[in-house]
């Protein structure tokens, strides 16, 4: 996305990719497109297939106790909608615009480190079939996810790092059935949260919370599907309708951010420096804010000599991050049976919050407005 934005400014750049174009194009990630998302792809041009197959919701629903609440998004942010359309889906729509448009873009390209980047000549070392490259530039962009190498190249010391663990994970399945809700289902239970989600009006996404330590070979397709069950049941009835499983794994939740998100000439945007859990669908969102944020900052480098936005650039997207933040953890809070809640105070504290939440206009459309995407933070 950022190298997208930035040809649109006439700036140059190279993309490393250490997975395969198809591994990239195929892995199931998030779904949850922002109403900003949403525009800004448009905007920039790569936003015609999402267009015609994504899917626009406008509300969400709460389900606990056996009941449904739903929360009307649109009605309570003034007219904005959230778009379904898979993660892996906007990266093919880039990489299709990237190569058409004859951009640097390098798969199978393993960065190895980056170094320099208090000089105004960067680098960024990489092997691509089994030889090893360097790359010099004038600014390096770390959007290497958390577990890449860019975030390493910060002096030590210069970095603070805040971190929240959870004591639960989420095992997701795609299965080949049809979405047993129209619009998203987020439910709490006293067995644990489970998530309904959608690819497709064919294709279901859904998730459980599970252990962290969970081996996937303890869940067979049919405890899954009995698991999911009972915790989206209903009073008036609920049923969902088992389909072949396409896809299972298990993600841990954690919640990060690392500041400044900038250090001389390397700048890190998405989980190279912040990671939410995913309850609140905030992550692919916000790596396309910070990104946007760069792109502009970097424009206005070029074409006036001036860093005054460069030198912003952590500052701005900060605010935005630290929002998320908070509304990914307090939704992961509130729907979560946490397992050291002895004696079930918590449990209650979060049903009363739940109560309130579907029950309050303040408090839905304090929820509705952060799911959809805040314009100013
Ligand atoms: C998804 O569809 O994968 C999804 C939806 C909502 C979330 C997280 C994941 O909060």
């Amino acid at each position: 996305m950022l190298a997208h934005l930035l040809a649109r400014h006439g700036i140059d750049s190279v993309v490393l990719e250490s997975r395969s174009r198809d591994y990239v194009g195929q892995r199931v990630r998030a779904g949850v497109l922002e109403q900003g998302t949403v525009d800004l792809l448009t905007a920039s041009g790569v936003g015609e297939r999402m267009q015609r197959e994504g899917l626009v919701h406008h509300g969400i629903e709460l389900r606990f106790e056996g009941q449904g609440h739903r929360i009307p998004l649109t009605e309570l942010t003034g007219g904005r909608s959230i778009t379904v359309y898979g993660q892996q889906e906007v990266v093919k729509d880039l990489i299709q615009a990237r190569l058409g448009a004859g951009g640097a873009l390098l798969f199978e390209a393993d960065a190895l480190g980056v170094d320099e980047i208090d000089s105004d000549r960067p680098r960024v070392h990489y092997r691509q079939a089994n030889q090893t490259h360097t790359l010099e530039s004038d600014f390096v962009a770390g959007c290497d996810g958390f577990w890449g190498v860019s975030r390493h190249a910060v002096p030590a010391g210069v970095l603070n790092v805040y971190e929240k663990e959870y004591p639960f994970a989420w095992l997701g399945v795609l299965a080949a059935t049809p979405p047993a809700s129209d619009e998203l289902i987020y439910a709490s239970h006293d067995r644990g949260f489970a998530l309904l989600s959608m690819r497709s009006p064919e294709i279901s996404r859904l998730y459980l919370q599970c252990r962290p330590d969970e081996p996937l070979d303890d869940w067979s397709d049919e405890r899954i599907w009995r698991e999911l069950q009972a915790r989206f049941a209903t009073d008036a009835g609920f049923t969902l309708h088992p389909g072949a499983m396409l896809e299972k794994s298990v993600t841990t939740m954690r919640s990060f951010v690392v500041e400044p998100m900038q250090y001389g000439r390397l700048f890190l945007a998405g989980d190279a420096a912040h990671i939410v859990p995913p309850t609140g669908a905030k992550g692919m969102n916000l790596a396309i804010a910070d990104v946007r944020v760069l792109a502009d900052a970097l424009a206005h480098w070029y074409a006036t000599g001036r860093s005054d936005l460069l030198d912003a650039y952590s500052a701005t997207c900060l605010r935005r991050v630290w929002r998320a933040e908070h509304f990914s953890w307090w939704m992961t809070s509130m729907l979560h049976r946490f397992p050291d809640d002895d004696g079930g105070f918590q449990y209650r504290l979060q049903l009363s919050q739940l109560r309130y939440v579907t029950t309050s206009h303040a408090a839905a459309t304090s929820l509705a407005e952060n799911y959809v995407g805040l314009e100013k933070v």
